[in-house]
């Protein structure tokens, strides 16, 4: 069993949701960019990208801040500190990326240098206690650095309310059902602390000043392209597996249906479906000293 295996063993659900994360991470880059916009990164800044999944933000730092910039990207799992650096590679950008295996549960990352900014994008509500990982964001920032947090938004809507089978709104029980899952797995972990409030008392509880919250559209309407139509499908089929106790078996039968490649109902036969969601990222900046 590779250390990786093992890691993800160890914490189950803290990594991406399809095996192809870097094909989800280009149908977000759009939105993704318009999120990390107000770091105000500029040429020779410190970053740091706490989860970066399949690195493409990573990757989008590091050009920001130039060759004589660095770019740290902390993660709990080596495989995807490997598939970031493989991705900044073909990029050409490795020599400004930092690998970092830390898992932010356990405090500030050992960085040698503070950081003039710090993003992280949909890592921190799988840590146990959001306050304390919130805590270990902004312990790496300078005095007078920024930080921009992309967690919540709004669920995503990519079927039609009726698609013809089952009983309407499929979708939206879907996402009741995947809920509850989440809260089942957050709160089945020892030590997992209810966030009693929404990301913006969390960062102004963690010491961070001016905290604005914004919000951006992701609007792909039908028909889609097949690299959209296949991360629809696989991010689909991952909340389905994990929400399925939560599903009504009449449902879970739906599904099964619009999961499966060789029935008629099959959802990639389908031309209206849509990707249609909304992501939310909170900027703001550390205190000076
Ligand atoms: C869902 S992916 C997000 C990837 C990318 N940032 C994006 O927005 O698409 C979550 C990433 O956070 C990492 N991660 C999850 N929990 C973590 C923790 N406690 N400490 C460090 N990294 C963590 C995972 O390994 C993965 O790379």
């Amino acid at each position: 069993m590779t250390t990786s295996e093992q890691q993800r063993i160890g914490k189950p659900g803290t990594g991406t949701s399809t095996d192809d994360p870097a094909a989800a991470e280009a149908v977000f880059l759009d939105a993704t960019l318009r999120l990390l916009a107000p770091l105000g990164v500029a040429r020779g800044d410190v970053v740091v990208d706490v989860g970066p999944g399949a690195g493409t933000a990573t990757v989008v730092l590091a050009h920001a801040v130039g060759e004589h910039g660095r770019v740290y990207a902390v993660d709990l799992d080596p495989t995807m500190l490997d598939t970031t650096l493989d991705t900044a590679r073909k990029a050409g950008v490795s020599n400004r990326i930092r690998p970092v295996l830390h898992d932010v549960e356990d405090g500030v990352p050992p960085l040698p240098e503070a950081a003039d900014a710090v993003w992280s994008s949909w890592c921190v509500h799988h840590a146990r206690d959001w306050d304390a990982a919130a805590r270990a964001l902004i312990g790496m920032l300078r005095p007078g650095g920024v930080l921009c947090l992309a967690e919540g938004g709004l669920p995503t809507r990519c079927l039609p309310w009726d698609i013809g089978i089952g009983r309407p709104g499929l979708e939206i029980r879907l996402d009741e059902a995947h809920d509850r899952h989440f809260a089942q797995w957050f709160f089945g972990r020892p030590g997992a602390k209810r966030p009693g409030g929404g990301w913006e008392d969390i960062l102004v509880r963690a010491g961070l000043a001016d905290v604005a919250a914004f919000t951006e559209l992701v609007d792909i309407p039908a028909p889609l392209s097949d690299e959209v139509r296949a991360v629809v499908l696989a991010e689909l089929m991952a909340r389905v597996r994990r929400a399925g106790p939560f599903l009504t078996s009449d449902d879970a039968a739906v599904w099964a249906r619009l999961l499966d490649p060789d029935d008629e109902a099959w959802l990639g036969r389908r031309g209206d479906l849509t990707l249609l969601t909304a992501r939310t990222g909170w900027r703001g900046r550390k205190p000076d000293a």
